[in-house]
């Protein structure tokens, strides 16, 4: 079972929200989840995971949040070649345009994207969370 890092970017909790329902599916799955605030995770910390999440929020115009998920996300990605990811966030008034260029980004660094990215409207719903706690379950086996 795989040991899997959900690393997120939150202002006002609703990402928060989808990388806690995440950890529960890879802890579900028999996996091991580690929660982490963007912030708090560097290059250094790749190769002690099997497996990714990461999580942003729409911020700017459709763009991924450039404060400090950005610079984390930049300095990462190019050792996410091979590896298994899966993306996930919230959006407010748009139609999940970042998370599409956020995806195809993903997949020009190489990665493993195993879904389209799970989205939801601000606060997750019944049916965000489930597919967040499925995106966890895919992750950890
Ligand atoms: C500065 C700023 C820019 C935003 N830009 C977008 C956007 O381009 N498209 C969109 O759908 N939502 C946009 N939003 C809405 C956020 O994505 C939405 O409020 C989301 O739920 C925030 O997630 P969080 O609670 O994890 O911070 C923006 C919000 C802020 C504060």
């Amino acid at each position: 079972m795989n040991k899997v890092a959900i690393v997120y970017y939150s202002a006002t909790g609703n990402t928060e929200m989808m990388a806690n329902a995440v950890a529960d599916g890879v802890r579900n799955a028999g996996g091991s989840a580690d929660v982490i605030d963007c912030t708090s995770f560097s290059a250094s910390d790749i190769s002690n995971y099997d497996a990714f999440a990461f999580g942003c929020p729409a911020m700017g115009a459709e763009q991924l949040e450039e404060g400090s998920f950005e610079p984390m996300f930049s300095s990462v990605e190019t050792l996410l070649n091979g590896k298994k990811v899966g993306l996930f966030g919230s959006y407010g008034w748009g139609v999940g345009e970042w998370m599409e260029l956020w995806s195809e980004r993903v997949i020009n660094d190489g990665a493993n994207l195993i879904n389209q990215g799970v989205i939801a409207n601000y606060a997750p719903d019944a049916e965000a969370n489930e597919a967040c706690n499925k995106l966890g379950a895919e992750l950890a086996s």
